[in-house]
């Protein structure tokens, strides 16, 4: 198994370029499902994910140039099966997404039941509920889970997510842009992605308003095109370089940020006490030379504090003086990290959904587990603070959903390698 060594580093700096946004590129790519067209997507990162998905697309019938310079172009003529790869689809929770456009476009979808995963059991009532409301008939077996719509095509409706899933959104307005009438999403979630996946339905022909609030009108019309669309930056991995900048009191420059998409992260970073300025080329973060402190932080939704960032950012608080409070609203089981950073010698105590880190800490290189995407990343920021080298574990994690991780850290100071 791959691991990452992570030297103690020195203030890192320099610049770094943020990539498309994975969480962004997986919906935007089951969107193209929704055509018979060819469809253009730029600045795709490289990613395991995005691999799978591509496979899962092919598996579907559509056909996928090989990506030229971030490029992906797609084009589904036809949908020769309903039932994607149930390997493919059982290799990563995201793949459900291509359920409401096969639905939508083919009026039919069946996929392998996604199962839980470390952060949370992650059910998809609330996407069913969605496929329901607009007429579809839904079979659930041990290991399938089917939707079929009514003779004539889905019906618009008005659905109520009880929480504004991410997922649930983008699931529901795929299936409802090919339904007959209007569909409402009331309690819609409000995240970037949702807005980027409604800008290319909306490019493919689409009638969708108010994506990036919480009440989402979504027209059906009988059939869409293709359209290009360029991914926007990923938010994620933006504000894990802002992290990496602050955890080993560094300063960087972050270029292709979309730096609205950051203010929770910005605030909470300036309540510590780091500078994060815009430029015209991108976004300063500074880190050396300040006395930095603690502050407390709570996962939400959209606008909220993001949960992805969670741990990243309990990595950096472990590094200042003072107590810090982090309270995960979204996940029940999002703190698999504070034993690893526990383990390199933090002192975090947890008490339900919220972790209490009492800071200023010397961490120590150690042998840690990246228990999930976001928290492997949070190992190598706490490896960068910690005397000695840490050794990494289970980085497949990581590597499904950052970019060039590596190359971009060791671009901007960074000793870390990879060992096999
Ligand atoms: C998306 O997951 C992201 N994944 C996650 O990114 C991110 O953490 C999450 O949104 C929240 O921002 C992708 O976009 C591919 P949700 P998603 O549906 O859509 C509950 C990362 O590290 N819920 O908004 O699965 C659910 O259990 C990841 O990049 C239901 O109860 O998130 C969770 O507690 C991991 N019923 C909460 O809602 C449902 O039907 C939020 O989930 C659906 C969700």
């Amino acid at each position: 198994m791959a691991k990452f060594l992570v030297q103690h580093s020195s203030p890192l700096s320099g610049e770094v370029t943020i990539s498309g946004a994975k969480n962004a590129v997986l919906p935007l790519m089951a969107a193209t499902l929704l055509s018979k067209d060819e469809c253009k997507i730029f600045d795709v990162p490289e990613l395991a994910d995005v691999a799978v998905m591509r496979k899962i697309l092919e598996s579907i019938g559509s056909e996928i140039e090989e990506p030229v310079r971030s490029v992906l172009n797609i084009q589904t003529k036809d949908i020769k099966t309903i039932e994607p790869d149930n390997e493919l689809v059982g290799m990563m929770r995201a793949s459900f997404v291509v359920m409401g456009p096969l639905l939508g476009r083919a009026g039919k979808a069946k996929l392998y039941r996604p199962g839980g995963c470390s952060i949370g059991a992650r059910p998809i009532d609330l996407h069913l509920k969605g496929f329901k409301a607009l007429g579809a008939r839904i079979t659930i077996t041990d290991d399938y889970i089917e939707a079929e719509a009514p003779e004539g095509g889905l019906n618009g409706s008005t659905i109520y997510l009880d929480f504004p899933s991410v997922g649930a959104t983008e699931n529901i307005m795929m299936a409802a842009a090919l339904a007959n009438g209007t569909t409402y999403i009331e309690n819609a979630a409000e995240e970037p992605e949702i807005t980027d996946l409604a800008n290319l339905i909306n490019k493919m022909g689409g009638r969708i308003k108010g994506a990036g609030t919480d009440n989402i009108k979504i027209e059906g019309v009988a059939s869409l095109h293709g359209a290009e669309h360029t991914v926007i930056p990923d938010r994620i991995e933006a504000g894990t370089f802002m992290l990496a900048a602050a955890i080993t009191r560094g300063q960087l420059l972050i270029r292709n940020v979309t730096p609205d998409h950051l203010k929770p992260v910005t605030a909470k970073l300036r309540e510590c006490g780091v500078t994060v300025e815009m430029g015209d080329e991108g976004m300063y973060v500074l880190a050396d030379d300040r006395e930095l402190t603690s502050t407390n932080i709570k996962t939400m939704p959209y606008p909220g504090f993001p949960t992805d960032i969670q741990s990243p950012f309990m990595a950096f608080l472990t590094t200042v003086y003072g107590h810090s409070t982090v309270i995960e609203t979204v996940f029940e089981n999002r703190f698999m990290h504070v034993a690893e950073l526990n383990r390199m010698g933090a002192n975090i105590e947890i008490q339900g959904n919220k972790a209490i880190v009492k800071g200023g800490r010397k961490l120590r290189g150690s042998h840690v587990i990246a228990t999930d995407l976001r928290a492997g990343a949070a190992m190598v920021l706490a490896g960068l603070a910690a005397e000695g080298t840490t050794q990494v574990s289970e980085i497949y994690h990581i590597e499904r959903g950052y970019e060039d991780f590596i190359e971009k850290f060791r671009s901007i100071g960074a000793d870390i390698s990879r060992v096999d």
